[in-house]
């Protein structure tokens, strides 16, 4: 299979489902980006944690630091000094929020709002950003987005991509052919079939995961599910594609991505509310899938997420 990672917006990938969704706006280029930041056009299309490392590197690093613990080389001598982001908050910041401080600044300290000089985007970016150097991405789950080998990266991103339009394909065409019903066959027979014949062309450990399982078989490994956890039950919007560099438990590096997978229109067929679902429809979701937690979805939800991972060659 060829494919082309030229330019990575994450594509909407639909799940078990659906006519192509639009795709998701791009990043805004790095000529409409206001800040002071030279980026290159392929760090502007990169997931979000790449975005915010780049835009930390270039706004932030010499105060806080390459990897924020304030020892930048302007941040060492200030009084206050640079705030150690990945350390304890100082007692005089506690209570006050990081994005609060980001975006307004501290009157009479060398930390100036940045709201007035980052895009929307790119103070979106840098906070995740931070927020991970501290949490990790999903709460302590790994690695930051910052230097991620591009090739792997390429490679997790294009597996996902991969399963999400087969998947689509199958799902859309069968759809408007046949109805629901067949649909719900193809995606109850091939959905696995489809993940393992992607996961073992491209070489990645992939799949679709949630908090409420259709398919125990869909689990995903414990990152997946720290990372549901952490969103846990939500409306989708809001919620960030990750991309991190992570050292695996048996000491193997790899990059993991994940990408939030919201209810759309053509979701609710299958996963939304009881009432209102074709009778036989719900017969044949019960009987292949007894222990369902799928459905009773709305419009706008969290329904789960699609996720690769990569070995770092
Ligand atoms: C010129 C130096 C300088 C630059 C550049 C700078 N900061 Fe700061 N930053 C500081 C100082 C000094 C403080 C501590 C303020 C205080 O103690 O009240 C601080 C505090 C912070 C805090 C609060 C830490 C906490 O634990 O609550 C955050 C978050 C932060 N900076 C993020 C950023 C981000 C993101 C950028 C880039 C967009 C940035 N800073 C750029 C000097 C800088
Ligand atoms: C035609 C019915 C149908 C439609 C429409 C549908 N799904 Fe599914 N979905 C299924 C079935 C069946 C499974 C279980 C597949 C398997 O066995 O792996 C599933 C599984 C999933 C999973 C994997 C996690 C789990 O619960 O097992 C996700 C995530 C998911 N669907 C998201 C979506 C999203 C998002 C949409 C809309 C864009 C959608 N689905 C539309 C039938 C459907």
């Amino acid at each position: 299979m060829t494919l082309r990672f030229l330019s990575f917006s994450l594509l909407v990938l639909a799940g078990c489902s659906t006519p192509p969704a639009e795709p998701a706006a791009a990043a805004p280029s790095a000529a409409e980006a206001p800040a002071a930041v030279d980026a290159a056009p392929a760090v502007a299309d990169a997931a979000p944690s790449t975005r915010g490392a780049e835009v930390f590197a270039t706004n932030c690093a010499i105060c806080h630091g390459a990897e924020g613990r304030g020892d930048g080389p302007g941040g060492v001598s200030l009084d206050p000094p640079a705030a150690d982001l990945r350390g304890m908050r100082a007692a005089h910041l506690k209570g006050i929020p990081r994005r609060q401080i980001i975006e307004e600044g501290r009157p009479g300290t060398a930390m100036v709002g940045w709201k007035a000089i980052l895009s929307p985007e790119d103070l979106d970016a840098v906070y995740t950003f931070v927020h991970e150097m501290k949490h990790g991405p999903g709460g302590g789950m790994g690695g930051m987005g910052a230097n991620v080998d591009k090739p792997t990266l390429q490679r997790a991103q294009g597996a996902m991509m991969a399963l999400g339009s087969s998947l689509k394909g199958e799902l859309v065409s069968t759809m408007k052919e046949q109805g629901p019903e067949a649909a719900l066959e193809v995606c109850s027979t091939s959905a696995q079939a489809m993940t393992a014949e992607v996961a073992t062309e491209q070489g990645v450990t992939l799949g679709r995961s949630s908090l409420r399982l259709r398919n125990p078989a869909n689990a995903g490994p414990a990152w997946v599910q720290g990372w549901l956890t952490m969103q846990g039950e939500r409306k989708a919007e809001g919620v960030k594609p990750q991309v991190l560099s992570a050292t695996r438990d048996d000491g193997v590096a790899v990059v993991r991505v994940i990408k939030p997978l919201p209810v759309e229109a053509p979701c609710l067929v299958c996963h939304g509310p009881d009432e209102g679902r074709a009778p036989s429809l719900s017969e044949t979701l019960a009987q292949r899938y007894p222990s369902d937690a799928a459905t009773g979805y709305a419009l706008g939800d969290l329904r789960g997420a699609i996720w690769a991972e990569a070995v770092v060659k």
